[in-house]
Formats: structure tokens, C-alpha cells, sequence
């Protein structure tokens, strides 16, 4: 199983990948059935309890999507927001990194308040910057960075982490994205 596969635009997710890999099902935000890698899943729950000593209570939005999920998540995008914002917060089929099983959104409770869409997300920017500060310790690195764009491609998506094990503090460190990360590198660990 290798944690620091890359898949963006210009890598798409190959059929092989899945050949090692276990996902489990478990409840998204709303009480829906997902999958998600089983280890990401574990560095999961442990965040979300560490974040709980902090007053801060997360949710899982979204992790593993097959090729059909992706493409109802552009067409949903699209008829809300439009092809420019489309562009910048999905990925094409088969170059989202939730086809892997190792990407995770993450929502917020905040009082009995459920905080699942971008706009809302990013009202609470603060809350998420303080969670980034403890992704590493879990396994996880902030995936798409603001300011980042030219090279992963994406806008910053506060919500979006990916898990790759205990390099994520290597990583968080060098201060680079996966892509560059891996450029200067490779995937030696
Ligand atoms: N939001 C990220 C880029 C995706 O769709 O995979
Ligand atoms: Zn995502």
C-alpha cells in the first residue's frame, strides 16, 4: 500500500491501486454509508478525538468516491457555482484524490449546528487553521495549501486532508505540497 500515491490532474488513478488496498464503510455527517481507507480511517478517529480536548468537534463530509461519485460531484458543482468554481474545487474523473480512499473532508459541529458547505467552511477559516497546526501528528497533511494553486492545481480547501503517515511531519516541515514534495524526494520515506 503506498500512502504517497499522487494523483491530481496530471496523474490520474491507475486500475492497479486498488489491488492492495482495504476500505471499510463507516457514517458520513449526515448518517450516509462511505468508504474510506481502513488506516487513514484510524488516523481519523484519533484526531477527531485529540480535537475534542480542544473544543473543536469535526465530521466527515466525504472520502473515498468511485469515478460516478466524482462526476455527480462536478455536476453538482456545476449547476451551483458554475464552470470557473467548478474548475477550482473539483477535480476531473479520475484525478480527485478521494478516489484513493486516503482524501477526507472534514466538517465542523459548531453548538448544534452541522457545518457542511464550502461557504460555511470557510466561515470558520480560524477554526480550521487551528486544526491544521495538529494534522501532521496524525498522519495528515492540509493537501491543498492557500497561495498553492499554480501547483496542485486546486484553490486552498481547508477541508481537505490527505493521509500519508508519519512522513506528514517530514512534509508539514519542508513546507511543500505532495507535488513538490515528491518532485524534490520521491516517495522514499
Ligand atoms: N476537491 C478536490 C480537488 C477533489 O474534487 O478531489
Ligand atoms: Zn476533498
Amino acid at each position: 500500500m503506498n500512502y504517497l500515491v499522487l494523483v491530481n490532474k496530471q496523474n490520474k488513478i491507475k486500475d492497479n491501486y486498488y489491488d492492495d488496498v482495504k476500505f471499510i464503510t463507516v457514517k458520513d455527517a449526515t448518517n450516509l454509508d462511505i468508504e474510506v481507507e481502513e488506516i487513514t480511517y484510524k488516523a481519523y478517529l484519533k484526531l477527531k478525538e485529540f480535537l475534542e480536548t480542544k473544543n473543536i468537534y469535526i465530521n466527515l463530509l466525504s472520502a473515498y468516491r468511485s469515478l460516478k461519485e466524482q462526476q455527480d460531484v462536478l455536476d453538482d458543482y456545476l449547476a451551483r457555482y458554475g464552470e470557473e468554481y467548478t474548475n477550482m474545487y473539483a477535480a476531473p474523473v479520475g484525478a480527485s484524490e478521494h478516489h484513493t480512499g486516503l482524501a477526507l473532508d472534514i466538517g465542523l459541529y459548531i453548538g448544534d449546528k452541522v457545518i457542511i458547505e464550502n461557504y460555511d467552511l470557510f466561515a470558520n477559516d480560524s477554526i480550521f487553521k487551528e486544526i491544521h497546526k495538529y494534522l501532521d501528528e496524525f498522519g495528515f497533511i492540509l493537501r491543498y495549501p492557500e497561495n498553492m494553486e499554480s501547483i496542485t492545481g486546486y484553490n486552498y480547501e481547508p477541508w481537505h486532508i490527505r493521509y500519508v503517515g508519519s512522513i506528514a511531519k517530514k512534509i508539514k516541515d519542508t513546507g511543500l505540497t505532495l507535488e513538490e514534495y515528491l518532485d524534490k524526494y520521491g516517495s522514499e520515506l
